[in-house]
């Protein structure tokens, strides 16, 4: 889910909006969204390393921003569109005769499958979506993100998603799997240049990430939107699951805690049980980003002065 979502100026009792500095927040991290879009288009789309095959002049380039910001408003989606747009600017990197799918794990209303459905239409990629299309599953033991109550939260129906992603995006680039993740992604065939991992519990981001990394090019990327919370960006980190899951070392994860940077402003920490991605103390942050990692990177300290450096390379892999 997309952070950001402060209390209103309304909730306020009148005595406090009256006093001094009465701006509503809310409405000025909506405001900024607005104004920042332009900058934001040409920042994170300034990247040398598009590959010039897709034809991606300033007009196409903005003209895609735009879309993503139209498509998020008017979806109230749970992902940012500066989100997406970071996942174009490296999708648009492969070049075109090189195969492989676009991944979405976990789309709730679709949001997210109309603006990536976007991108795969310009990078002529099919985007495979997986859902249970009957919101989170129940809490598995152990899984700190879990929470009993939230079972079936995030409930929207396949005829609905795919309502939306035909009003929104382009419905043709997507190929829709019901079904929980234990049980579609091992099923899963194809190489993929780029997944984008939303599923909110620590066993359905293990499910995730262990059933599709294996199918990540060498330089495939997996998105992350619960970048916020360290503990589950832990995975990417961990020593101990990438050497029993697939013989390496961890990736790493960039972005953990934060975001990377795309013209929003959010310090952190994030609050688990305040409200969501804000906090009463930090009402004028937002976190409207996303992290991710490569299937190439090294997130490895091998740097031990007492008994000599180990290398930081991938052991899995050339
Ligand atoms: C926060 S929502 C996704 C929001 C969406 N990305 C957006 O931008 O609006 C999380 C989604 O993950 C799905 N999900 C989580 N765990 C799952 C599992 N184990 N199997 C199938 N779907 C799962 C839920 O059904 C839900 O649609």
């Amino acid at each position: 889910m997309e952070a950001g979502s402060a209390g209103s100026w309304t909730d306020l009792p009148k005595s406090r909006r009256r006093r001094g500095f009465s701006i509503d927040p809310a409405r000025v991290a909506r405001w900024l969204d607005t104004i920042s879009l332009p900058f934001v288009i040409f920042f994170v789309l300034s990247d040398r390393a598009i590959h010039p095959a897709y034809g991606m002049s300033w007009y196409r380039k903005f003209r895609l921003g735009w879309r993503l910001f139209r498509i998020n408003r008017a979806m109230r989606a749970g992902t940012s569109w500066r989100a997406v747009l970071v996942m174009a600017s490296k999708l648009l990197q492969f070049p075109p005769g090189q195969r492989g799918v676009v991944v979405e794990c976990g789309c709730w209303r679709g949001g997210a499958t109309a603006m990536l459905s976007v991108v795969c239409d310009i990078a002529d990629r099919q985007l495979i979506v997986y859902d249970s299309f009957e919101g989170l599953p129940e809490a598995c033991p152990g899984d700190e993100m879990a929470v009993p109550s939230a079972t079936g939260l995030f409930r929207a129906s396949l005829l609905e998603v795919r309502a939306n992603v035909r009003k929104y995006g382009e419905v043709n680039r997507c190929t829709f799997v019901k079904g929980w993740f234990e049980d579609t992604l091992p099923g899963h065939e194809g190489e993929i240049l780029l997944a984008y991992l939303d599923v909110d519990y620590q066993k359905s981001l293990h499910d995730c990430v262990t059933n599709l990394w294996p199918w990540l090019v060498d330089t495939g990327y997996v998105f992350l939107d619960e970048y916020l919370v360290l503990s589950y960006c832990g995975l990417f980190w961990s020593e101990r699951w990438w050497q029993t899951h697939f013989d390496r070392q961890p990736p790493g994860l960039i972005g953990a805690g934060t975001g990377v940077g795309v013209g929003q402003f959010w310090v952190g920490p994030y609050q688990r049980h305040g409200r969501i991605g804000s906090s009463a103390q930090r009402p004028w942050q937002r976190a409207h980003s996303t992290g991710y990692t490569r299937k190439d990177f090294s997130g490895y300290w091998g740097f031990y002065p007492d008994t000599g450096t180990e290398s930081g390379q991938v052991s899995g892999q050339k």
